[in-house]
């Protein structure tokens, strides 16, 4: 009796399941006639299609503003899971989101132009854009005015002016730089089993040299290790003993967000797994084949050591984009920071009005990272409908105030007076909105065979973990925070093929 209960149970809750999903599906793949933008509405303009700009437009009540969207990528990357396809683990797709699929769900229709923009002019309150994608028409570069301006546009890969970086390493930020590096891990193992190829030139080219241990390079180096040990040494035998992965850290320790618990972990973890650590090693210099390092030797004096390459990542954080500093030199109250756009409380950019900042972009005391950016990002939805309810309100206070001066008796204009103090008190708890403030949720990071570090904030405190047990967490973490169903569900499915055949090592 009540095992077939359960069973039923169990049978009912997995069908009201699909159902569900099934809908979600549907409505996705059917969207709704959109009204036309507005164009007697403030025009909001937003720069960037990323964890900022995205989390904004998430939550923004579109009807209440003409809003535009400019960015060079008609995507929202999920760049947490961004390292796993760099070896196939993930495929590209499967973390990608259309905006157009995206937008198309929102009340009113907003306007998406797929540009950069290359110059914000601040005073005359319009930005600059061009379209630098392959394809141009006759129109391809143009202005668009805004009243109200939210600048997403992300950071680009600091290189710190050492020669030859931009020419010879690799970038792990874009769904083409994961690409580049599927196929160049793939083209030196290729190469490395040429014929004839010399004992020296095998070794340089199974010599995988990640710089900067952050999270960026640490996961990365963690995943081609995996992809190493799990594939690459079954298929091609004969880089067994040559492949290696060296990690390049400037500062004492990888990890400097970590809790020192999980920072030793990590290193202990990578020792394990054969990935070499290299800390208080600062990059000088990168040529095709090699790249020159400075270390403290063991008599204390610095040595400048030549460490060749067949795949150089370059992962050492966060540099300013063009059209950010060029927007910073226009405005004096900017002069002092270095970092991105100075921003008060309400993310708007100090010595302007009408233009807001969120994401690595902006500089309000917090690492740049995609939980800050899309909490930001929400943030400001909230401000915003809360500014276009406001100006309603403001709208039918003036009406009702005409109303009372041209009131026929004493008992309308009483009506209107009470309507008035009711609309007033809206108007208060509408108004009532504090600043910015940001949750720390902890950071999380992958480390290669299948484990991973979490420095988790509680109620109570922080509490630090690391393992396979942690691994699932990270797992079942980021699948959740995955933009859409569909991501998810791609996510899965590459999950379950890497495992059940292994990842591809065609090079392409
Ligand atoms: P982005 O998400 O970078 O978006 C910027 C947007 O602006 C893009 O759409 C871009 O195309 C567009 N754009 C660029 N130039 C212009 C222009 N001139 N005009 C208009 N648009 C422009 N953070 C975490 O919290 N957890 C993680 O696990 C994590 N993992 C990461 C893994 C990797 C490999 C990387 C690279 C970063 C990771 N981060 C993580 C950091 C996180 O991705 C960033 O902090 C976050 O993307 C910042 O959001 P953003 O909106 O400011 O910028
Ligand atoms: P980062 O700024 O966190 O780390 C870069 C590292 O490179 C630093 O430790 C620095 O000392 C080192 N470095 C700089 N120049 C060097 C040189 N010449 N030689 C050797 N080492 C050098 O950069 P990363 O990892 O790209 O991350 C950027 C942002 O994105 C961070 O805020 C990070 O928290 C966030 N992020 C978060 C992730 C997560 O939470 N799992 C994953 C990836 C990124």
């Amino acid at each position: 009796g009540v095992l077939r209960w359960m069973w039923r149970a169990t049978y009912l809750s997995v069908l009201g399941g699909l159902v569900y999903t099934g809908y979600g599906i549907w409505v996705m793949r059917n969207p709704n006639d959109q009204p036309d933008p507005d164009p007697s509405k403030k025009t909001l303009v937003i720069l960037g299609t990323g964890w900022g700009a995205v989390s904004l437009l998430k939550k923004l009540d579109t009807e209440n503003y003409n809003v535009v969207v400019v960015s060079p990528r008609n995507y929202f990357l999920f760049t947490p899971l961004l390292p796993s396809c760099t070896t196939g683990t993930i495929e590209h797709r499967s973390i990608m989101e259309p905006i157009r699929n995206f937008l198309r769900h929102k009340k009113a229709a907003v306007k998406f132009y797929e540009a950069e923009a290359t110059k914000i002019d601040y005073q005359k309150k319009v930005v600059y854009i061009s379209d630098k994608s392959e394809i141009k028409g006759n129109s391809s570069a143009t202005q668009v005015p805004f009243d109200m301006l939210v600048v997403g546009v992300g950071a680009e890969n600091a290189t710190f002016g050492i020669p030859g970086v931009r020419e010879n390493a690799l970038f792990l930020k874009e769904v083409g730089d994961a690409q580049a590096i599927r196929k160049r891990i793939m083209d030196c193992c290729e190469t490395a089993t040429f014929k004839d190829q010399s004992q020296d030139e095998i070794r340089r080219l199974l010599h995988m040299v990640v710089v900067g241990g952050g999270p960026t390079g640490v996961e990365f180096a963690g995943e081609l290790q995996d992809f190493f040990n799990d594939d690459l040494k079954k298929w091609i035998p004969d880089i067994k003993s040559n492949f290696h992965v060296t990690l390049v850290e400037a500062l004492p320790n990888v990890l400097p967000m970590f809790s020192k618990q999980l920072i030793e972990y990590t290193e202990k973890t990578f020792k394990e797994e054969t990935i070499t650590i290299r800390t208080k090693t600062m990059v000088k210099n990168v040529t095709d084949k090699y790249i020159e390092a400075e270390s403290v030797g063991p008599d204390g004096k610095k040595v400048l050591e030549k460490i060749p390459f067949g795949l150089l990542v370059w992962a050492t954080g966060n540099a300013l984009r063009p059209v950010v500093k060029d927007l910073m030199m226009q405005i004096p109250a900017q002069k002092d920071s270095r970092r991105g756009l100075a921003v008060n409380e309400y993310l708007v950019v100090k010595g302007t009005e009408s233009i807001w900042a969120v994401g690595d972009c902006a500089v309000a005391n917090y690492a740049p990272t995609a939980q800050v950016a899309a909490q930001e990002g929400a943030f400001l939805a909230r401000l915003f409908n809360q500014m276009a309810k406001t100006e309603e309100i403001d709208q039918e206070l003036k009406k009702l105030s005409a109303a009372q001066e041209t009131a026929p008796n004493k008992e309308t204009r009483d009506q209107v007076f009470t309507e008035i103090k009711e609309l007033q008190k809206r108007l208060r708890r509408v108004k009532q909105m504090g600043p910015f403030e940001y949750s720390h949720q902890g950071s999380l990071a992958y480390i290669g065979s299948e484990k991973a570090v979490a420095d988790i904030s509680w109620l109570t405190g922080n509490f630090a973990t690391g393992g396979t047990l942690t691994y699932f967490f990270w797992q079942s973490a980021y699948l959740s925070m995955c933009f859409s169903t569909r991501n998810r569900i791609l996510v899965i499915l590459d999950w379950a093929k890497a495992k059940i055949f292994g990842r591809d090592v065609s090079r392409e």
